[in-house]
């Protein structure tokens, strides 16, 4: 893709490092933010390039009516082609799919929901519409005067830029990752400048450890991974492969491994049960990527549990982590406040399985309360176990109280 004049690509290098000061955080306004997961809809999942304003109104009514917003899902975002033109200002405009944009978010705003909306840092977004560099600011000043209160900044084609300083500049071996850390940094000053408060979600798919720095740059949440896609495979190598980054993720920031697939059609029940579950004991932002205004009785069923909602949503904030590891099975547990534990005993076989779970082989004592999310598990009486039947893909999703 050679879409850069080399003066293009001389000027980004030449800018100059934006200094981090660990005393002096890059925002004070990005902790206040997601002091739980974000948990919403966002269009790109299964509108992809075709999303309207329409659809988006539509999704908007469906968490209304159907109870998602009241169970927590309350922000709408709509994901990459909603970009137009800028104008000889370099004022950007919506294109022809969404002819009003404030509007939008009064309608949103009305009805109790949150504004979402996406860019990328470099010159293209992923789809190849108009992105912010070089008019960062004046963006941010753009979607705050729209009521935007969450912006998702997808890498894209600023890693061309990147990969030209790289290779223009091999005497800096860093200096690819230090144009990305800026790149945010720039994005989430211009945003707090416009005195809104807005989450900023970075999506530059893990690279650079991403969930080591994140929030240093005011990130409220980082993809850690490239894009999700609705097979239980892709789904569960996503979801799976999270072990280990439980340390980076508390109030305020995030590890986000990408939206939810539930209701798209090409998984089971039990796969969909496994994406919840997982992502809830991972502290997953919960971005449904269905459309709402089509939902199956069972498609509600699974992203309005309550106990799963309850499990990824938990005021302590602490995301979970696998604790055991055999063939096939794995179990994930997360700590959740008053002491309770949430536990999940994942089956990733093409087959059911039999699960003998004592507590005591996770290191948790007899509880008082044992609660199966799905149902489905036999809790023995002294409460110091359970068995069942695992299904192929599925999952015994418990919590357990002391
Ligand atoms: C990237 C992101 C996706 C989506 C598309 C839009 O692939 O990872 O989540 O935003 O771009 O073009």
């Amino acid at each position: 893709m050679k879409i850069f004049t080399h003066a293009l690509l001389s000027a980004a290098i030449l800018t100059t490092p934006i200094a981090i000061h660990a005393q002096t955080p890059v925002s004070t306004i990005a902790p206040t933010l997601a002091k739980t997961p974000p948990m919403g809809w966002n269009s790109w999942n299964h509108f992809a390039r075709r999303v309207t304003e329409q659809d988006v109104k539509n999704a908007a009514d469906a968490l209304v009516s159907s109870g998602m917003r009241d169970a927590g899902y309350i922000y709408v975002n709509i994901d990459d082609t909603w970009e137009g033109k800028r104008d000889a200002s370099g004022m950007l405009n919506a294109n022809e799919k969404f002819p009003d944009m404030k509007g939008l978010g009064d309608y949103l705003h009305a009805r109790g929901l949150k504004f979402g909306i996406y860019s990328s840092p470099g010159p293209l977004t992923c789809a190849r519409f108009a992105g912010s560099y070089g008019h960062e600011q004046q963006d941010a000043d753009l979607y705050a005067s729209w009521g935007v209160d969450y912006l998702k900044y997808d890498l894209c084609s600023y890693g061309i830029l990147m990969d030209a300083a790289a290779t223009d500049h091999p005497d800096q071996p860093n200096i690819a990752n230090q144009m990305m850390h800026d790149a945010y940094v720039k994005m989430r000053r211009a945003l707090d400048h416009t005195g809104r408060p807005i989450i900023l979600s970075l999506c530059q798919y893990g690279q650079d450890d991403v969930w080591k720095w994140g929030a240093t740059v005011g990130g409220n949440l980082w993809r850690t991974t490239g894009d999700i896609n609705d097979t239980y495979d892709r789904m569960a190598t996503i979801g799976f492969g999270q072990a280990g980054l439980a340390p980076y993720a508390a109030p305020g920031h995030w590890n986000d491994p990408d939206m939810l697939e539930v209701g798209n059609g090409h998984m089971t029940v039990d796969e969909y049960r496994t994406h919840m579950s997982l992502w809830a004991i991972l502290a997953a932002p919960l971005l449904a990527g269905n459309d709402l205004s089509q939902m199956t009785a069972e498609t509600k069923s699974l992203l309005m549990n309550k106990d799963v909602i309850a499990i990824d949503q938990d005021a302590l904030g602490k995301q979970g982590d696998r604790v055991q590891k055999s063939d096939e099975q794995e179990t994930w547990t997360r700590q959740l406040s008053g002491g309770a534990v949430a536990v999940g005993f994942f089956n990733r076989s093409t087959s059911a399985v039999p699960l003998q779970l004592s507590l005591s082989d996770i290191g948790l004592k007899p509880a008082r309360e044992i609660r199966d999310v799905w149902g489905g598990a036999h809790i023995s009486p002294k409460k110091d176990g359970v068995t069942a039947n695992v299904p192929a893909h599925g999952v015994v999703l418990l919590i357990i109280k002391p």
